[in-house]
């Protein structure tokens, strides 16, 4: 079984002035899918923070998956994607662009989310927009391509499409 970490960055969940409703919901998400999702935190908007915390969930706990929730618009404050390329070795840009085009679809405002998709080591960090319903649409876009990535990443070396 695949084992994934979700990380919530927001100042307002971080310090009890907003409960948190996207986490849950990419928790519900991804175990509907069969991942076991081994930690879930919140924290703030602070660069160090998320690198540190990234880099953690892969490094020390080994996850194969790491799905972040919120910072990936343009306020001030948002710096998810600077911190996931920060940490991560190689990008995946089929799984952002695929993000992004999908979701505008739905609405204009999917151009804004600068979400970034990438691989350090074996773990695959996947950036989602922070509202409930964004995160779970973008998830819902990669969902059928995300285990074929996991076994991938995990070193399988199989030919695809056999
Ligand atoms: N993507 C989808 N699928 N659905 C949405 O409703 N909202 C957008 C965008 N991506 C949205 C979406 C909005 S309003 C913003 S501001 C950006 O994601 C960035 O969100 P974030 O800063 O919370 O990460």
């Amino acid at each position: 079984m695949k084992r994934a970490g979700v990380l919530t960055l927001s100042d307002k969940g971080a310090s009890g002035l907003r409960r948190d409703e996207s986490g849950p919901v990419v928790c519900g998400a991804l175990t509907a899918m069969g991942i076991a999702v081994e930690s879930y935190e919140v924290i703030p908007d602070d660069m160090e923070t998320i690198v540190n915390r990234l880099k953690a969930l892969c490094d020390e706990l080994g996850l194969d998956l790491v799905v972040t929730t919120g910072g990936t618009g343009l306020t001030p404050r948002d710096v998810t994607p600077e911190a996931t390329l920060a940490v991560i070795h190689r990008r995946v840009p089929g799984m952002e662009e695929a993000m992004r085009m999908e979701s505008m679809k739905k609405t204009p405002h999917a151009m804004i989310s600068r979400a970034v998709v990438g691989t350090r080591d074996r773990t695959l960090i996947v950036n989602l927009p922070g509202s409930p319903k964004a995160a779970r649409e973008c998830l819902e876009v990669i969902a059928p391509a995300l285990g074929h990535a996991l076994d991938k990443l995990g070193g399988d070396t199989s030919d695809c499409g056999a």
